[in-house]
């Protein structure tokens, strides 16, 4: 017999039985179903709506299931759909009709809302904290290395050399900002549908802001038709949770780049490569190009809500059950992918003699060579075309610029003195960038310090 069936006089078909029920996958909201269930008795039974003796009852049927639950005794039932309805049965079956009074005031509209709204809101937290302890990775890193040079690059040919922790803090302040994200969306996550029935409110005598409390939610849904067909939170943890992977894509194609026998910048710890079953040389960075590869998912997550929802009328329609699966392996995908990078980044080894030879060849030092032209009173144009000819000068030779003669600088630019080889030697010209943000020593510790304290603070 179905918890609803007393309407209906012919039994469920078979294949609807299981296309319709979420209880494969909304059992993972079992824990958060208990807490807004005990809360939503205690209520009843302080507002006088069942009696006191009553919630007492229910109040110990819920912690018995819940043992039972977490023991891993209870085998969930598709005939009963979804947690809710598996949950209440297993009441009934434990304490007898009375057990029938828990949904009082209640539907499975706002239920399910606030269950996944207490889920929400919980890995919200928990990915603020994966997200730190990326960062500490990557600023320890950092510190082992503001003095390891490598050329930074764009359009991936090689640019101006940088310090390495200047490279590893750009990654960190990527993921200040996811931070900054997920908490502005904490805020709309904090929010109590319980009470909206299933979608115009309750007859009965409720207290919203008893159960709000008893749930730690900051605020409620202040109008019951939103509060049941809201699933703008999905759509922003999803949203956030897609350009963490993206920047944890990035971060991962410059791992595997690195890793390459051209670059030679970095080596994976043994323990995060593969093998390959044909060619016995081969250490394959699959773990950077697995979370590379599973931003995709990720992102087909949040168009498959936005896609889901645009078309619903207020409010709760059955389409929004499915905002679930796509979150649940969000969660998964994430967990696993931010746990992952920061111990590759904590374990890589880095060559800091190919960096240092990367960032030596390629001419990064061509624009201090014109810097140093302005300095002499040269205009900036000038001093770009004075150099790009002696650039093509050097790539005819093969040689580097700081392998040119002073008289053969001079053969370009009569302004060129003696004090040219320490203007474009590789420490000065890293060390020259001095401005706010720069890749200069100060800039790069002051950011440095800045990025601990606030993780420190969080
Ligand atoms: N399993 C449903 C969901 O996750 C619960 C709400 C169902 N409500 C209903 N009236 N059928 O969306």
């Amino acid at each position: 017999m179905k918890l609803w069936g007393g309407r209906f006089t012919k039994e469920t078909n078979q294949l609807v039985e299981a296309f319709n029920a979420s209880i494969l996958f909304d059992q993972q909201l079992a824990e958060e179903d208990i807490a807004g269930s005990l809360a939503h008795v205690a209520m009843l039974g302080r507002c006088g709506i069942i009696a006191k003796e009553e919630a007492e009852q229910i109040k110990e049927g819920l912690i018995t299931i819940r043992e039972r639950i977490r023991r891993g005794e209870i085998e969930f039932r598709i005939e009963d759909e979804d947690i809710h309805m598996n949950i209440e049965r297993l009441l009934i079956e434990e304490i007898g009709p009375v057990g029938g009074k828990l949904h009082t005031g209640r539907s499975r509209n706002d239920q399910a809302q606030v269950d996944f709204h207490l889920y929400v809101r919980r890995q919200t937290v928990q990915m603020v904290e994966l997200l730190v302890a990326l960062q500490e990775a990557l600023l320890s890193q950092a510190r082992e290395h503001v003095d390891t040079i490598l050329s930074g690059y764009t359009h991936l040919q090689k640019a101006q050399p940088v310090r390495l922790a200047h490279h590893l803090i750009a990654y960190v302040s990527m993921f200040e900002r996811d931070i900054e994200r997920l908490i502005d969306s904490y805020k709309r996550v904090d929010l109590c549908p319980l009470g909206a029935g299933a979608m115009a409110g309750t007859t009965f005598p409720i207290d919203r802001h008893d159960v709000a409390e008893q749930l730690g939610f900051a605020r409620l849904y202040d109008n019951s038709m939103d509060a049941v067909s809201d699933r703008d939170y999905v759509v922003e943890f999803l949203a956030h949770s897609s350009l963490i992977m993206v920047h944890l894509s990035r971060l991962a194609e410059e791992l595997i780049l690195w890793s390459s026998d051209e670059f030679r910048y970095i080596e994976l710890d043994d323990a995060f490569c593969t093998g390959s079953s044909m060619m016995p040389q081969k250490k394959n960075p699959d773990i950077p190009e697995l979370v590379r590869g599973k931003s995709g998912r990720v992102i087909g997550h949040l168009m498959g809500i936005l896609t889901t929802i645009k078309g619903l009328p207020l409010t709760y329609n059955k389409d929004l059950q499915e905002d679930k699966e796509g979150l649940f392996d969000t969660v998964h995908t994430l967990q696993g992918s931010l746990q992952l990078m920061a111990q590759m980044i904590a374990t890589m080894t880095v060559n800091k003699k190919r960096m240092a030879s990367g960032a030596e060849s390629g001419f990064t030092n061509a624009t201090d060579l014109a810097d140093y032209l302005v300095n002499k009173g040269l205009p900036f144009r000038e001093a770009h075309e004075v150099v790009g000819r002696l650039v093509l000068h050097c790539i005819q030779e093969k040689k580097t610029l700081n392998a040119c003669s002073l008289s053969e600088f001079q053969q370009f630019s009569s302004l060129v003195e003696e004090d040219i080889f320490k203007a474009i030697s590789l420490e000065q010209v890293v060390e020259a960038r001095k401005s706010y943000g720069g890749t200069a020593r100060v800039q790069v510790e002051a950011t440095w310090k800045r990025k601990q304290k606030q993780i420190e603070a969080a």
